[in-house]
């Protein structure tokens, strides 16, 4: 059971801290007040209620939703102008067929909202990744409570060790931000499991570099980002995952964040392991890994030897 006003108040402070959302902040708060003077958050309260009312049984004609519908509405005047619009919006079958179908609902989504889309520039998509990271990924788990924020810093800072150009830096921030992001798909008792994963769960959590990979795909980011991102569990062996790449195929940048992403890890409590490793004993880590050929001794001897941990 959730709180209904709580949960839009939380949406509500958590959309407000995330760049460009300002304005879905506030439709979000309002969404479950049926008096609300704001009609967009009314425009959702509805579309909850018909969520609600479309999943309680089957239809398989437009009007006997419509009735269900009008039943609950009908004494609302607040909601006069919206019911309008839905009745004359949902007459036809393909209303129906699309609410059942996720698929076609997503071919025919540019048709109804092309005009409002916001194209990001790489600096605003960075400031936005730091917000995503900071209040959705690594809030999901308290083992990676700044995690992605480390990594962005680790992996930058050593592309500034090697003398790469600033945009190059930028470059690793705004991937090292969303590198989990495809733990969001991957349910906590596996995220948190104390333990060692076997069989499915392991998978299961080795997908998440996977989901990067198909979400930021979806998202439409430049393909250095998601290359550099979803690439940040291979080995120059080949024995990494998701897509087992080796060193021919893997950038300097994927190669940076690999190593970015483990020192971090082994700065860091984890769930499976005792107590985190001070800075010269996840170097001499890293040194073994090197040496048995699954990442690269250069960029290691690149961490700076005073990186600052990131603390909110
Ligand atoms: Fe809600
Ligand atoms: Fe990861
Ligand atoms: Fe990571």
């Amino acid at each position: 059971m959730i709180n209904l006003q709580e949960h839009a108040q939380l949406g509500y402070e958590i959309l407000s801290q995330i760049p460009f959302c300002e304005n879905i902040a506030l439709i979000v708060k309002d969404h479950h007040n049926a008096s609300s003077s704001s009609l967009l958050s009314r425009i959702i309260y509805f579309a909850d209620e018909v969520d609600v009312i479309a999943r309680k049984q089957e239809f398989y004609n437009p009007k006997d939703l419509q009735a269900k519908v009008f039943a609950v509405f009908k004494d609302k005047l607040h909601f006069k102008s919206i019911m309008d619009a839905f009745f004359s919006s949902t007459l036809m079958d393909s209303f129906l067929i699309m609410l059942n179908n996720i698929e076609e609902i997503r071919y025919f989504l540019p048709m109804f909202v092309e005009d409002r889309f916001i194209v990001l520039d790489n600096a605003q998509l960075m400031i936005l990744a730091k917000e995503i990271a900071k209040n959705f990924i690594d809030k999901k788990s308290k083992f990676t409570l700044t995690h992605s924020i480390d990594v962005a810093h680790t992996a930058s800072s050593i592309a500034r060790n090697l003398s790469f150009t600033e945009k190059d830096c930028e470059l690793l921030l705004t991937a090292g931000y969303l590198h989990d992001i495809g733990k969001l798909f991957v349910p906590n008792a596996i995220l948190d499991f104390n333990g060692k994963l076997e069989s499915i769960n392991w998978l299961v959590m080795k997908s998440h570099a996977y989901y990067t990979f198909s979400f930021l795909t979806k998202l439409n980011l430049d393909k250095q980002i998601i290359d550099i991102a979803s690439h940040h569990h291979e080995y120059l062996d080949g024995s990494g995952y998701p897509f087992g790449l080796d060193k021919t195929q893997l950038s300097v940048f994927d190669q940076i964040m690999a190593v970015a992403d483990i020192y971090s890890a082994l700065r860091q409590n984890r769930p499976y392991r005792q107590h985190m490793f001070d800075h010269a004993q996840a170097i001499e880590i890293l040194y073994d890994l090197a040496k048995k050929d699954k990442i690269a001794k250069f960029i290691i001897d690149a961490i700076p030897l005073s990186i600052r941990l990131w603390r909110y």
